[in-house]
């Protein structure tokens, strides 16, 4: 007899009721958010794959360590409890919590990037792009050419090309760097991974430059979960130790807790770089809050460190990534265009492949997500020309060559049956594809458009 496959490391102790609208009142929702999904109230949403960010279902550890929470305005017990976690999970001395990961991109854009500056990046991600244009910096995408296409089945698409690096160096001189911000598990390219060996030849490149490695570490564990099945000699290690090694190649840290640390909100820079660190201390108490808490309550820095310690947990991390894994290969059995390799928190559509028709002008990645909540009350997100934005040299749109939605699976939160019924409503769109119009964009906001631009069908 053929063994079930290992289920869910929990079991469900608390419900939350959803509910699917008519498609007559779905209609009228979608016309309201101005077919935007970011503009739903969450209730005319049944299925919601807008984000994986802060949308986690916390354990009953984590539910009875907000009950702990020092809220000390200075020096709380729980700075230090979660201190201790962070040098125990990512093996930084020091920390500098913030309210969420953009805050700390904030921060660390202003102190470390000189006007004029280049920031490379393995692509970009919005808000971290957003920041450091805002502090002067140049973005220089250094991913491997691969990322770009959405049917190059590389298994670190994450890497980053070193020849890229080496003729930016050669061009301008090291100096000209701030520093790279490289994200593992780059959400903007389909959540792919970079491998553990790219990590260390890239770093020993920067040492060699003087240039720092600053890692977006929003979801390290998830990639590390990839290097762990993927990368020869990480089979049999035990999840935790993987971030160990990969954050010894990193100056410093910018996180969005919202990820893999399983909490709704949070976020914090880590570094060993001790003069950094007094400068993010002195710079978080004009935006965020005290270094003690820098915008979080003592509760939730409680229920981050829990967290942190449950996700390098083997069965959590297994369980999870291989959740999104089997949905992913659910809907190429269906025959949707995907970005392959999987990545780790999410399902890219490939809104060229699915649409053909409609040229990046008139949005068919915005058009598609409003129709996958039309079909069937799913929420979705556009990853495509209206989330890249503008360059802000030219004020033209960027037109990336990835035009997506994404369907983002939150941690421990769906089960496998929600997920059937999400390729069901993707099959039906599929199937009356050649009828998808696109959208004219009514309304555009200065920065990041994709949050509150509104659409109109063409
Ligand atoms: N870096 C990455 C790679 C992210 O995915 C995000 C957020 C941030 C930084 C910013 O963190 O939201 O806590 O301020 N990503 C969310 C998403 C919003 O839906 O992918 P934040």
């Amino acid at each position: 007899m053929k063994r079930a496959r290992i289920p869910e490391p929990y079991k469900i102790k608390m419900v939350e009721h959803i509910r699917l609208l008519p498609p007559e009142a779905r209609r009228q929702a979608i016309q309201e958010a101005g077919y935007n999904t970011f503009l739903f109230r969450s209730e005319d949403v049944f299925i919601d794959l807008l984000t994986d960010s802060g949308t986690s279902a916390m354990s009953d550890r984590q539910w009875s360590a907000l009950m702990v929470g020092d809220e000390a305005y200075a020096g709380a017990r729980s700075f230090y409890r979660l201190e201790e976690a962070v040098r125990e999970i990512y093996g930084f001395p020091y920390l500098v919590p913030t309210h969420q990961g953009r805050a700390a991109e904030h921060i660390t854009a202003q102190l470390r990037i000189k006007p004029g500056q280049f920031v490379p990046m393995n692509m970009y991600f919005t808000t971290t792009r957003e920041h450091l244009e805002r502090a002067g910096g140049v973005f220089f995408d250094c991913i491997i050419d691969e990322a770009h296409d959405p049917q190059a089945r590389h298994p670190f698409k994450g890497n980053v090309d070193l020849e890229k690096l080496d003729r930016l160096v050669r061009e301008h001189g090291p100096d000209s760097i701030a520093f790279l911000w490289l994200a593992p598990c780059v959400n903007m390219a389909g959540g792919q991974p970079f491998s553990m060996a790219n990590l260390r030849e890239v770093a020993r490149w920067a040492k060699d430059q003087n240039i720092p490695i600053i890692l977006d570490a929003t979801r390290a564990v998830e990639n590390c979960y990839f290097i762990k099945v993927r990368e020869e000699g990480y089979e049999d290690k035990p999840i935790k130790e993987i971030p160990l090694e990969m954050m010894s190649y990193a100056e410093s840290i910018t996180m969005s807790a919202k990820k893999d640390n399983l909490v709704n909100i949070g976020g914090f820079i880590a570094t060993r770089n001790q003069d950094f660190f007094q400068a993010a201390r002195a710079t978080v108490v004009v935006f965020e809050g005290l270094h003690t808490y820098g915008g979080l309550a003592g509760r939730d820095m409680e229920a981050m460190a829990v967290g942190m310690r449950e996700m390098v947990d083997d069965a959590y991390i297994e369980s999870r990534v291989e959740q999104v894994q089997r949905f992913g290969q659910a809907l190429l059995e269906a025959g949707i265009p995907i970005v392959e390799p999987v990545g780790g928190h999410a399902v890219f559509i490939d809104a060229k492949r699915f649409l053909p028709h409609l040229s990046q002008d008139v949005f068919p990645a915005q058009a598609l997500a409003a129709e996958i909540y039309l079909e069937g009350g799913v929420r979705s997100m556009e990853r495509g020309v209206v989330s890249a934005g503008r360059d802000p040299k030219t004020g033209k749109h960027r037109y990336p060559k990835l035009e997506l939605v994404r369907l983002t699976i939150p941690r421990r939160v769906y089960t496998d049956s929600h997920l059937a019924y999400v390729v069901d409503v993707c099959r039906g769109v599929y199937e009356r594809r050649d009828g998808i119009r696109g959208l004219e964009m009514v309304y555009e906001p200065p920065q990041l458009r994709f949050f509150q631009a509104r659409f109109q069908p063409l």
